[in-house]
């Protein structure tokens, strides 16, 4: 019997034990699959079976099991993690482009992954059975080729949404998709349209940020031109690839999440704030990237006043991604001057040194407060906030110190002012 690649979860080992020792088929299948055999950790495992629902739930008794998605074969086994398990499936007619109208289980696995989109998803596998490869998925991995199983056109016009997860495998694992394939998703770009914006911006946002963005982004242009015209510029896939270059394989974190999603619109300026929107990301990650796109090509100017300004109108994690956006726009420019890369470090350093020393940059660091002013007879209100700014500008100018004394009588001596 084959070895599975990776250790193969107990609980799923379980599950399919359970199901055989009654009398059925049972296999991990899909993208578990795919990602095990790439040596990359599987997000989760699918169970596919020529059990129908309710003899998974009787193999399955004593365990938890929800009825999930019952109409399409599938409950959930919930263990220490849930574990989907469908029944054999043909699809019947797909006429919204989304989702068969009708399933007819089939007791016959070949039935269900010839329905799948493409041959690295088209793989089960078993404790008991070993891998179950019927379209050459892994002769497809180890090429590094996305191919649809069976005839491009028609799994394309199934299910529209494939036309991104074929662009989105090819950006997070690197993989050229094949030509007929390739041919089938630019022909069925504008079927988009049936796809609702939370799943565009979902596989754009995942496909845009994954490794080999740029290149994926260069060789489906149309898919781009359709969904953010002026975002596949070769400036901004040049940006891309410097982002790329920052990062190994797959730390595709939140924060250069953001820093991608940022190279990617920034071309579109104001009108970038309500293309991202209507992709239905969340609040905070619009909140930042339309921020990074914003500030993209603002001054930087290398006092220490202006830096901790800076300090003072981002986060620090969102300053480092300013910067480093920056940085990738700077490595894509051919004309770039290495003065201009040398005020981006140089501005960082100050960075790092004022947060170092605990400088002030907002209020709150002041070494006064409302309550020390009203207690040096100061009215609480709109004057007394302005007589906080105004210390607040001194100290970040360093003409006075961020001392209780010091501040108290400027204090005194701006109230007297404003009287
Ligand atoms: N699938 C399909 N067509 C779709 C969506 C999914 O054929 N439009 C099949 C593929 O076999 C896929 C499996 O269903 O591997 C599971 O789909 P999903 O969980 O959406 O994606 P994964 O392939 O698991 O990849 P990932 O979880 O990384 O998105």
């Amino acid at each position: 019997m084959e070895q599975f690649p990776l250790p193969f979860p107990d609980e799923a080992a379980l599950l399919v034990k359970r199901l055989e020792a009654a009398g059925h088929e049972a296999y991990v299948v899909g993208g578990c699959v795919r990602d095990a055999l790439l040596g990359m950790q599987p997000h989760d495992w699918d169970l596919t079976t020529s059990a129908s629902p309710d003899e998974v739930k009787a193999a399955l008794s004593g365990l938890r099991i929800l009825d999930t998605g019952l109409r399409h074969g599938t409950v959930t086994a919930v263990l220490e993690r849930p574990y989907e398990i469908t029944t054999f499936r043909v699809d019947g007619k797909y006429s919204d482009g989304r989702r068969p109208d009708t399933v007819r289980f089939s007791r016959r696995l070949e039935d269900d992954l010839s329905r799948r989109d493409f041959t690295v998803n088209a793989m089960a596998w078993s404790p008991m059975r070993g891998l179950v490869d019927l379209f050459g998925g892994m002769e497809d991995l180890h090429a590094g080729i996305i191919r649809c199983v069976g005839d491009p056109e028609q799994r394309m016009q199934e299910d529209a949404l494939r036309v991104m997860r074929a662009v989105r495998f090819q950006s997070r694992l690197g993989f050229s998709i094949e030509p007929e394939t390739r041919r089938a998703v630019a022909d069925h770009v504008s079927r988009l349209s049936l796809v609702s914006p939370e799943r565009i911006g979902s596989e754009l946002r995942q496909i845009v940020a994954a490794s080999f963005a740029a290149r994926a982004i260069r060789e489906n242009a149309a898919l781009f031109h359709f969904l953010t015209p002026g975002c596949e510029s070769e400036r901004t896939l040049r940006a891309l690839e410097a982002a790329e270059q920052t990062e190994i394989v797959f730390p595709a974190s939140w924060a250069d999440q953001s820093v991608r999603l940022a190279l990617f619109f920034h071309r579109l300026g104001s009108s970038s704030q309500s293309k991202i929107q209507a992709l239905r990301f969340s609040n905070e990650l619009i909140d930042r990237v339309c921020q990074l796109v914003s500030l993209h090509d603002a001054a930087l100017d290398l006092t220490r006043p202006a830096v901790k300004r800076w300090m003072a109108k981002l986060s620090l994690e969102q300053l480092r991604r300013l910067v480093k956006v920056k940085a990738c726009l700077l490595a894509a420019q051919t004309e770039a001057k290495d003065s201009d890369r040398a005020v981006l470090t140089r501005f960082w350093d100050l960075v790092q040194q004022i947060r170092q020393e605990g400088a002030v940059c907002v209020r709150g660091d002041l070494a006064v407060h409302g309550k020390d002013l009203i207690a040096a007879g100061i009215a609480p209100g709109r004057h007394m906030g302005a007589i906080l700014d105004a210390l607040l500008d001194e100290v970040i100018e360093e003409r006075t110190p961020n001392e209780p004394d010091a501040l108290l009588r400027r204090a005194q001596e701006l109230n007297g002012k404003g009287d």
